[in-house]
Order: structure tokens, then sequence, then C-alpha cells
């Protein structure tokens, strides 16, 4: 019997899956590696929030029962500490999977979305998957240009995203223009907000986002337990909205998105102030002892206000790549994001960015 192949959505030529950074497990496979240091994905490197693994070893005990759908302690834990009602909150699968939800939950066929290039890749594959069109606008110093991101907004643009600090970049906007642009975009557009990087952020430049939703905008912001919290592996991200925005998200959203460990741990490492602060401090030498490196071996850089950096090569990235992979070192080459010469790099204990320095040194000098 002669079966036609499956025909996928038309929209689908035009998405390209995203490429995480290359797994520790693959390059110790490939390599013969024992010892390999994983700089490519902006995770923290100090490990878990400690408070979240003794969580999760009580929690273990329950896997057998389905999630709190509703995430009441998650939600209550967040709203106190941020100000906010459990109504105006979502969860996610990774705040990624909230901007899913929220293209799913805003977009129609043929609309369009305004971002920024380069960006993080998710919000131009979310759109597409929508059948809406993204308009992506090159930076402007590397951050995001937000005049030019209105004059793009038309008639058919429903959304507009806004990495701060973005990714690849770890550039941050500067707050009072941020606040302007947002009060410039057409009323009926939604603004998404990535803070995903919110804690590396020092206080007095951080947005009051909570001004914003109390005052009606239609902005949703969107946090992550992936980064400073150290819990990228279970997968929970949390969003802020007006509580309209949030009931339009929950129809769309699958019931139990958010596991029961990772909305246990969330919760327990919302609590854990003295792991945030360690990792501040970690990062904060780690940057250092990379910015030093990098001038070191005239490389250009753009300061970081996050917990990885990019890096202009000034040469193919994918020889540099290659080598460092090597010697047990995976950092993440830019290409798909148009800088062909560039990659972004982690920050992690010293020990580590050290070694990395010395073999990236020992790559350049070939
Ligand atoms: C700007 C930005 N948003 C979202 C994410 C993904 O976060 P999550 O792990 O919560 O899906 C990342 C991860 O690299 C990011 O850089």
């Amino acid at each position: 019997m002669k079966i036609k192949p499956a025909q996928p959505r038309d929209v689908l030529n035009y998405i390209s899956p995203y490429q995480p950074g290359k797994p520790i497990s693959e390059v110790q496979r490939e390599y013969g590696l024992t010892e390999v240091i994983k700089l490519a994905s902006n995770e923290n490197h100090l490990g878990p929030a400690p408070s979240a693994l003794k969580a999760l070893r009580r929690g273990i005990e329950e896997v057998h029962l389905y999630p709190d759908g509703a995430g009441y302690e998650l939600k209550n834990a967040l709203a106190e500490q941020f100000g906010f009602e459990p109504e105006e909150i979502i969860l996610g699968n990774g705040s990624t999977e909230i901007v899913e939800i929220a293209c799913e939950s805003f977009l129609n066929n043929g609309d369009g979305a305004v971002t920024g290039w380069p960006a993080f890749f998710k919000y131009r594959i979310a759109v597409r998957i929508m059948g809406a069109e993204p308009v992506q606008i090159p930076l402007k110093n590397f951050t995001h240009d937000l005049e030019r991101m209105l004059n793009a907004v038309d008639e058919k643009t429903k959304m507009i995203f806004i990495a701060d600090p973005n990714n690849p970049t770890g550039t941050l906007l500067d707050k009072d223009e941020l606040e302007a642009f947002i009060k410039r975009v057409p009323e009926h557009i939604v603004v998404v907000l990535d803070q995903a990087y919110y804690e590396f952020i020092p206080p007095e430049k951080r947005l009051d986002a909570h001004k914003f939703i109390r005052d009606g905008y239609n902005l949703i912001v969107l946090r992550t337990f992936s980064k400073i919290y150290g819990l990228a592996g279970l997968r929970v991200g949390y969003g802020f909205a007006r509580p309209e925005i949030i009931a339009a998200m929950n129809k769309v959203r699958e019931a139990f998105n958010c596991s029961s460990l990772a909305q246990i741990a969330a919760a327990a490492a919302l609590q854990d102030s003295d792991f945030v602060e360690r990792t501040l401090e970690m990062n904060r030498t780690a940057l250092m002892s990379m910015y030093e490196g990098f001038d070191r071996m005239r490389l250009e850089y753009i300061p970081s206000a996050t917990n990885f950096v990019l890096v202009d090569f000034k040469r193919d990235i994918g020889v540099v790549f290659e080598e460092l992979l090597k010697r047990g070192v995976i950092v993440r080459p830019m290409k798909g994001y148009d800088l062909p010469a560039s990659a972004r790099i982690s920050t992690a204990p010293l020990k580590d960015i050290e070694y990395f320095l010395k073999k990236l040194d020992e790559v350049l000098k070939r």
C-alpha cells in the first residue's frame, strides 16, 4: 500500500528549529572527554538553589499525583514577593512556554509582531507558528532600537517582544526610555517584556512593571527560574499581566503545564536570598575575569547586564567553537543570530572561567 506523506502546515516551511547549546554528554561521547565545561546556555553553574533541592526531596514522594494546575502555592509566593495578586500570574513550563501561550492567545493568521534582531530566537518561531509575521528590527548599538520598533507598528501589529536584558547581546535598556516606549505603544497592542535575567539587573535600574500592569497597560512581563535560581532542567517560568490577559492565556495553557516538582522547587528557591547573593557575586567575579581575559586577547565584547557575554572573534566562529570543543569547553556560536564571528559565553565559577580563558588563548595562538 502506498501511503501519502503527511503534509505539515505551510508556515512550518519558514521555521528552523531552535538550536540549543550542545549537551555535555554529547561532547564527552564525541570527543572521548571526561571533563567538559558548558558555557553555552546561561545556566547557573553554582548548581540549583540548595533550598530547592531540599524541597524536591520531599516533593518526590508525591509524583504519583497530578500537579496543582492552579499553582496555588507558587503563585502566592510570587504574589507576596512582587506585590501582585494570584490572578495576575501565569506559570509556564519555562518562560518560553509562556511566549507560545501569549502568541496563541493574541495572534491571528496574518497579524504582525515586532521584535528586535538579534534577540531571543523563540519569539519569531512562536509568531510564525501562528501564521503571523515577525517584523524584525535590527538592534542599534546592540540594544533594541525602540524608536524604529515603534515606527514599524502598523495596522497588522498585535504584539511587540522586548527582551530586557536582551539575549544574545546582554544589554539592558535605559529604564526611562523603556517606560516612555511602553506608554507610546498603541493601546491595543500587547507588549511582552521578557525579563529572564531580571535578578541580574541592579535594583535601581529595574522597570516598575507592577505600576504599568496596575495602570491597565497590555503588558506581559516574563521571568524564569532557569537562570539565577539554577532550575533550568525543571522548566519553570512565570508571567505577570492584567487578570483579563491572564484569563485569556489560561484558556490556551495546558492544565498541568508546570510540574509538581517544578512548583515546589521554585517556591523554595524564591526564598533563597543567600543563593541569589552568592550567584550575583560569582557572576560579578566571572565577568571581571572574562573582560580582563578578552582585553588581553584583544577581543571585542559587549559589557553584560546578565550572566553571559557576547564576544566578537573577528574570524569564522565555527573554527574557534570546534577547537574549544576538542579541549572540553562548550560555548555558543552565534551564526544562527546572523553574528558569524561571535560567540555567547556564560559565566561560571572562577576556576572554570580561568580554564576556558587558558584554552581560548591556546586556540587563538594556533
Ligand atoms: C531572553 C530569554 N528569555 C527566555 C529564556 C528561556 O527561559 P526558560 O528556561 O524559562 O524557558 C531565555 C533563555 O536563555 C532567554 O535568554
